[in-house]
């Protein structure tokens, strides 16, 4: 069975979503009944990927449209009251966190959606029901066509075929881009299941991306779960490992791609790119159109999103509770480690972005863009 960020039953609506902060330890999901809990949930991290942030942020208002708990006579009793309230619950679930795209995307989708039903206020929440839903279903078939247009492109591509890698190739990845990032599948980690899949992959290393350990907690916990051979390694050991092993490529996800290519993905991406182009490894990033962010021209007019220093000073994990109370996070059932002098200052960003020079294709459902001549992605051609 794959492993699933997100349960959505739809009659009566009903989302649960797998409390992300307690992998690898422990499988819990918890419930979202309002935007409130989806937007808490998405800003602590308890989902995280983005993909997954706009399928749990949309179908919270399904839940809570639904519900009828809370929704005030206007709403209910005129298309325009609940036009007006998608709106507002919408432009308050786009601001949990600002770098990925997606979930601006789903808003401006599902905003357009209900602002062409003229009908009653039920008519209104119908629409929004059936758009916000679909969004669920295509995002898995979305990530399985980006699994296979960018395994295609990297077998057809890379100079790694031969020697040790008969039989198939390796790739390294970096944060988490797989079934629990989005609503199941994956993107960058969706081309490792196809290449997997179709016995064209000999190993994975991922990293442990740091601080927040999406690569050791969550990747590495898919990849031992799907029995997909893979190696985890520290951030630190990417050159190492590219000087001394064949690795076809690079294999990244996007929270946020810019019109000429430039893209936001977990902070680390820009100098595993940058170490891919030394050591002569495709760099390849893996993304919805839904990431494609066409009104941001270029990668300098990405906001990145800053974040809690704890996270880099403090390890979470079963370990003791003894630092708990000194860093302030919630840890109920999980302990933490400190690990950096008190007092001392820090810088967490938990972006950054890789300029579009160091990208080799960039693949969404559509088929894998590549610069023409002219070092242009061409993107427009995806919508
Ligand atoms: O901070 P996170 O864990 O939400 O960051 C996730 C990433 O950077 C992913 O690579 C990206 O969202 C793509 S997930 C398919």
């Amino acid at each position: 069975m794959s492993l699933q960020a997100i349960l959505y039953t739809p009659t009566p609506p009903a989302l649960q979503i797998l409390d992300q902060l307690k992998l690898p330890h422990e499988s819990v999901y918890v419930p979202i009944r309002t935007c409130e809990d989806a937007y808490n949930a998405i800003k602590r991290m308890v989902v995280r990927g983005a993909p997954a942030i706009a399928i749990v942020a949309v179908l919270a208002l399904v839940v809570e449209l639904t519900s009828g708990e809370g929704l005030s006579g206007e709403v209910k009793e005129s298309a325009g009251g609940a036009r007006a309230y998608v709106h507002r619950r919408l432009d308050y679930l786009v601001q949990s966190r600002p770098t990925a795209v997606n979930l601006a995307d789903a808003a401006e989708k599902l905003k357009v959606v209900v602002n062409a039903e003229a009908g009653s206020a039920e008519t209104v929440v119908e629409r929004y029901v059936e758009a916000a839903e679909k969004m669920l279903a295509d995002d898995v078939k979305d990530n399985e066509n980006i699994g296979r247009f960018g395994a295609e492109w990297i077998l057809e591509n890379s100079e790694v075929g031969n020697g040790e890698e008969k039989g198939g190739i390796a790739v390294l990845t970096h944060c988490n881009t797989g079934s629990l990032a989005t609503a199941g599948y994956g993107t960058a980690l969706g081309i490792i299941r196809s290449l997997h899949s179709g016995s064209n992959l000999t190993h994975t290393y991922c990293t442990e991306t740091r601080p927040y350990n999406q690569g050791s907690r969550l990747t590495a916990f898919e990849l031992v779960h799907d029995k997909i051979p893979a190696t985890l390694i520290t951030d630190s050991m990417a050159s190492s490992l590219m000087s001394l092993k064949s690795i076809a490529a690079v294999i990244v996800g996007a929270d946020r791609v810019a019109a000429n290519g430039d893209t936001a993905n977990k902070i680390g991406t820009y100098q595993l790119a940058i170490v891919a182009k030394y050591h002569g490894v495709k760099f390849v990033v893996a993304a919805p159109t839904t990431s494609i962010d066409m009104k941001t021209a270029s990668g300098k007019d990405i906001v990145i999103e800053h974040r809690p220093g704890k996270e880099v000073t403090v390890i979470r994990g079963p370990l003791s509770k003894n630092d708990a109370a000194d860093v302030g996070m919630d840890l109920e059932t999980v302990g933490a480690l400190v690990t950096a002098a008190r007092g001392i200052d820090v810088y967490n960003p938990s972006f950054d972005v890789t300029p579009k020079d160091l990208i080799d294709a960039i693949v969404t459902e559509k088929g894998a863009a590549v610069k023409d001549a002219g070092g242009d992605f061409g993107l427009s051609r995806f919508f």
